[in-house]
């Protein structure tokens, strides 16, 4: 198990524009590292906000050893709290999720209001001051129907994120969604595992038979290529933009945070079904062409999302272990689609099912080569994975901050 100072020497020492040495894939030092300084301190996607659709409504959500309650209040708002009792640290929730008009602990039943304040506690004596026991707050804000959570005491900063993302929301209209469909997934291999395969299509032809009917394997949609955006990506980008619709690529110019760009699907495809057409005849938002492609926004270290003209498709990553990491996938639809008239649940979800367990295998094939004594670091395409580049260089830098208190790219 790496200490801090050794994670740091390989950081330092990392070879630029190749995969990282085996233990960031598999070492507890690494994996403690990376909950402590990436997941415990970043802003992180939790759930869609219409999963609380009235006051009381409350899911249960866990991240690594934390586990947070996120509820609607009596005013509309939503608020998370660190799911702990405050008497002798019970579970308050034990539901996944659930409706309740207050939190009350199973243990002693001590009363919790939906704002955290501690409501009710039986036989504390004259000097208990229930103001002083309230829910432990989590950060967490709603932005246009995503609810984002930060565990640090002090988050970073959200609002740059949240305006540049806004304008590519705001048309999806995910305050009116539903969840049509959800699926959770334990992928054997590293979280970061995860995200290299996430961030490329190289691996695409090889292994998403169903998702290439739709999703174009070409660099410049899944990448951050350096060549700039190609004529044809342009004009997409143009002819959305001219009626008033967020389109084009942004990058977080500061930390390479995040990203978004409603990129083209193959022509003829409008949506991510085995034949390219429409998943739902009752669209969620108020997309004006059926061919806008995907909006795809990630945001590390937790999500990244398909927002399509007639649904949106949700992704979290929830580090388990150092080889293990787990995927939910939410198939978002307007609130009052009916499955079975609108849409067919099959064919809304087959494409992301099997890409998933598709992703899935390779994940846990490329874990599974790394763990043997025999792996070093190899080369990324410069074209096909600039996205990886891109990636490593956040995490890298990440941490480097983390761990010196100064930015530092990696070395030459
Ligand atoms: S631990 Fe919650 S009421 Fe006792
Ligand atoms: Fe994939």
């Amino acid at each position: 198990m790496l200490h801090d100072s050794e994670i740091l020497a390989k950081l330092m020492g990392r070879q630029k524009n190749y995969s990282l040495e085996q233990a960031f894939y598999n070492d507890p030092g690494v994996f403690d590292l990376d909950m402590r300084e990436v997941f415990y301190r970043e802003w992180l996607f939790a759930i869609p906000a219409c999963e609380l659709p009235k006051s009381g409504s409350f899911v249960t959500h866990q991240v690594g050893a934390y586990n947070v309650i996120i509820v609607r209040g009596v005013d509309g708002l939503v608020r998370a709290f660190h799911n702990a009792c405050r008497h002798r640290g019970s579970v308050v929730c034990k539901a996944k999720k659930g409706n309740a008009p207050k939190l009350v602990c199973p243990y002693h039943q001590w009363t919790y209001e939906l704002d955290g304040t501690l409501l009710w506690a039986r036989d504390m004596g004259p000097d208990f001051n229930p103001s002083q026991h309230g829910l432990k707050t989590v950060h967490c804000r709603d932005l246009e129907g995503l609810i984002y959570i930060c565990l640090a005491d002090e988050a970073p900063d959200f609002e740059v994120f949240a305006d540049l993302v806004r304008p590519y929301l705001a048309p999806h209209d995910l305050g009116n969604a539903k969840v049509a469909f959800e699926s959770s997934i334990v992928e054997n291999g590293n979280w970061k595992l995860v995200w290299e395969n996430n961030r490329e299509c190289y691996h695409c032809a090889g292994n998403h038979p169903s998702l290439c009917r739709s999703y174009p394997e070409d660099p410049a949609v899944t990448g951050v290529s350096e060549d700039g955006v190609p004529p044809k990506v342009q004009d997409h980008f143009d002819r959305i933009e001219a009626v008033g619709v967020a389109a084009r690529f942004q990058l977080d110019q500061n930390r390479g945070q995040f990203r978004v760009a409603r990129m083209p699907l193959l022509d003829g495809a409008v949506s991510f079904t085995m034949d390219g057409k429409a998943a739902i005849s009752k669209n969620l938002g108020k997309i004006p062409f059926a061919d806008a492609g995907t909006l795809l926004q990630f945001h590390y270290p937790s999500t990244w999302n398909h927002f399509l003209p007639d649904h949106s498709i949700v992704f979290c990553i929830n580090p388990v272990s150092p080889t293990e990491t787990e995927v939910t996938t939410k198939w978002l639809v307007h609130k009052d689609a009916e499955e079975g008239v609108d849409y067919d649940l099959k064919r809304l979800t087959e494409v992301w099912i099997a890409t998933n367990d598709e992703d899935r295998i390779v994940v846990e094939d490329n874990q599974q080569g790394i763990n043997s004594p025999v792996y070093t670091p190899g080369p990324y395409s410069p074209s096909q994975e600039s996205g990886v580049i891109q990636f490593g260089d956040w995490y890298a830098s990440q941490l480097t901050r983390r761990l010196t208190g100064r930015n530092l790219i990696a070395a030459e």
